[in-house]
């Protein structure tokens, strides 16, 4: 019999847990205890404000008292049941799920987690409109499965090069680096469509079965569309019969301020790709929301995909307990009011006193500090998918943060805040005067 003491956790984990995108060899991992709302601690009791609601995954923060009954009590009725039987807790969430949906979108085909939701909303959209061809974005992630990773626009994709067959990346709108040297919003978004009519023009658009992307892109630098972006990406699909896949994986579920970032908009697509804030990852799922024409298509020809676990109960459970505790205490509204009234103003003020910065933007809990060595030229604080020695100086400001006991995700020159949806605004306030602290480390590798 082994005895467990704290190390052992540790010891555990490094003998025989082989942890994602990581050299194996270097991995210092922090050995968490437990968790309560926006915080978590690690054995010795060390406590870290969660402003990156781990991977922007827990909206509904962590523990939740209604979601980790749910759980409980579902799982006295019923652990697991096959896919292809009805159940009162994956109708529930179907429907729930649908109500909350852009549209007329009614139907959801449950995965396991955000990949499977992408890979399965292609194939659905090739199969719909016989057509193979997928366009995304450079700038975008949508998983590391084999499909959905050559979907993804980042270098996470390199590895695992050549790519798919059919898959064509374009330029979204990036008003502070704009690919298309434009000087305001209106001129981004009108450019990036002309390039995106482009792209389609020479690729022929009745090859094309679906335009991919993230409404408000996530780890590639929380990306708000610019005004007209988003409803001319719709216009171009509808003009040539392309379907509109929308991956809300991380945008979705109240982390901009609405159920889902198109609403912000006012964009219907044909498919939503949901994860991660369903039900905050506290049982893995993931699924597509489908319109009724899709759906069609499918209702006397086999849909020809599945999962063992697709619409587990456990999940299906907390999803509902999840998306009724965001209904009951207003929690997408919360979302909404911490960036009109706490994070946004915050970030504005802390952009004017630290040279270092060189835009905050984002909306909703979802923000990024993008970092520059100098202001007016916009050099990149660290290079381009820097790693190693190149990268240090980012590694330096997380770590400082982390010695204050704040959490944050970062990814190339930018540090995001992403709390869950329900921080208090003294949390929110406690976390942003900890960076508005760090960055004073950042101001000093200034050169301009
Ligand atoms: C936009 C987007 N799509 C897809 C995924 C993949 O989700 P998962 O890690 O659950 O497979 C992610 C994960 O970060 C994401 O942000």
């Amino acid at each position: 019999m082994t005895t467990s003491h704290p190390s052992d956790a540790y010891a555990d984990d490094r003998a025989h847990v082989f942890h994602s995108w990581s050299a194996q060899g270097a991995l210092d991992p922090l050995v968490v205890a437990g968790a309560q709302g926006s915080w978590f601690w690690d054995e010795a009791g060390t406590r870290y404000l969660d402003f990156s609601s781990q991977l922007m995954n827990v909206n509904i923060g962590h523990q939740h008292p209604k979601v980790v009954a749910a759980i409980k009590d579902y799982a006295d009725t019923l652990c697991t049941i096959a896919p292809f039987h009805a159940n009162a807790k994956r109708g529930e969430a179907a429907r729930l799920i649908s109500e909350v949906a852009p549209g007329d979108l009614s139907h959801v085909f449950f995965t396991n987690g955000g990949a499977e939701a992408t890979e399965n909303a292609v194939r659905m959209a090739r199969l719909h409109t016989g057509r193979h061809k997928v366009l995304t974005m450079y700038r975008s992630y949508h998983g590391a499965t084999g499909g959905s990773i050559h979907l993804t626009g980042d270098p996470r994709r390199w590895p695992s090069e050549p790519g798919a067959v059919g898959v064509v990346k374009f330029w979204g709108p990036y008003p502070y680096r704009s690919a298309f040297y434009a000087v305001d919003e209106a001129q981004e978004s009108e450019r990036a469509l002309a390039h995106l009519a482009d792209v389609l023009m020479v690729e022929g658009p009745g090859t094309v079965a679906a335009i991919v992307l993230e409404p408000v892109v996530g780890t590639n630098g929380i990306l708000v569309p610019p005004p007209g972006y988003l409803a001319g990406v719709r216009a171009l699909c509808d003009a040539h019969g392309i379907l509109l896949i929308a991956d809300e994986v991380m945008s979705g579920f109240g982390r901009c301020g609405e159920w889902f970032a198109v609403d912000h908009w006012g964009v219907v697509p044909d498919l939503v790709c949901f994860a991660k804030g369903v039900n905050s990852g506290y049982v893995p799922l993931g699924g597509v929301i489908i319109s009724p024409a899709i759906v069609d298509t499918f209702r006397d020809r086999p849909y020809p995909g599945g999962l063992t676990y697709s619409g587990h109960p456990l999940a299906c459970a907390s999803a509902v307990a999840s998306i009724t505790a965001f209904q009951e205490e207003g929690i997408v509204e919360n979302a909404r009011r911490l960036g009109d009234d706490v994070i946004g103003p915050e970030l504005r003020a802390m952009a004017e006193r630290h040279p270092s910065v060189g835009e905050v933007r984002g909306l909703g809990a979802f923000w990024a500090i993008e970092l520059v060595r100098d202001r007016a030229t916009r050099e990149m604080y660290v290079p381009f998918n820097a790693s190693g020695a190149d990268a240090a100086p980012m590694v330096e400001l997380t770590k400082a943060c982390r010695a204050r006991g704040l959490w944050v995700f970062s990814h190339f020159n930018r540090i995001h805040v992403t709390p869950p949806l329900n921080t208090s605004d003294d949390d929110v306030r406690l976390g942003l005067s900890i960076l508005d602290d760090v960055l004073q480390i950042a101001d000093a590798r200034v050169t301009a």
